[in-house]
């Protein structure tokens, strides 16, 4: 099954607008015209109009944002609402990223009724799952990623799950320098679509893209992305430099 790899950077709270014009500027140049890999930016919210307006011209790169709310509108101070996001022009949002769950107590209940709206709306989750170090030390790596799938995922249409994304970041490999190594990456990828065949079928197990997160850097991601079950990368601090993400991007062999 041949399924074509998504790389994305997450800027989390980095670039406002004038940095992120300037990075995608410099990115353009560097990627050049066609690539065999989807290419996704997710910027901070107050990045996300310069970001588009930048990429007016690029068939290449698409727009990610960083989180939602799963309300259309109403009284939630500091939210963003996914018509907002597609009013911009978002293509896809991430969602139960490990800092939100760990720093912002978001739960799986909360990233489902996220993805039910998304899936509403039509825009494409981005769905981050992974186990903290403590997790994997205490041989629960798998009970806590059948866990977040189940219940994250719980109700959600098959046909919808065929354009989301999984995004599998095991949280002790995030920002750390510590990488999973592609073995283990394999097998909790492997795991991953696993769970998924028995909640969605075959089909949609099959197809799903499910990306790598955690220290990926230019020189270990051709080794990463040539794991069988793994179809991309979920790139936080490499991502923020044009040079090593566009690396990135050319390292990943379809
Ligand atoms: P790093 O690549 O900095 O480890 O971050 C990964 C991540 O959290 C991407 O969402």
């Amino acid at each position: 099954m041949s399924r074509k790899p998504i790389i994305a950077a997450n800027w989390k709270m980095h670039k406002g607008p004038a940095e992120a014009v300037e990075f995608i500027e410099e990115f353009d140049n560097l990627i050049g015209d066609s690539s065999p890999v989807d290419i996704v930016l997710a910027p901070a919210f107050v990045s996300l109009s310069a970001s588009k307006q930048a990429l007016v011209n690029s068939e290449l790169v698409q727009l990610a944002s960083q989180n939602c709310h799963f309300e259309q509108q109403g009284a939630f101070t500091g939210e963003i609402s996914i018509g907002m996001l597609q009013e911009i022009g978002v293509d896809y949002v991430i969602i139960g990223h490990s800092e939100r769950r760990c720093i912002f107590g978001e739960d799986d209940g909360l990233i489902n009724q996220k993805a039910k709206a998304l899936h509403a709306a039509d825009v494409k989750p981005i769905i981050c799952i992974g186990e903290t170090l403590d997790e994997r030390d205490n041989d629960q790596v798998e009970s806590v990623l059948r866990r977040q799938l189940t219940e994250g995922l719980m109700e959600l249409d098959s046909d919808k799950m065929l354009d989301s994304v999984i995004a599998y970041e095991p949280v002790w490999a995030i920002g750390t320098g510590r990488t999973a190594s592609p073995e283990q990456a394999q097998e909790a990828h492997r795991f991953t679509r696993e769970v998924i065949g028995e909640i969605f079928g075959e089909d949609v197990s099959s197809k799903i893209r499910i990306q790598y997160g955690g220290s990926v850097k230019p020189e270990n991601t051709e080794e990463l992305m040539s794991q069988a079950d793994v179809d991309g990368a979920l790139v936080g601090g490499a991502g923020l430099d044009p040079v090593s993400f566009s690396e990135i991007c050319k390292n990943t062999k379809v």
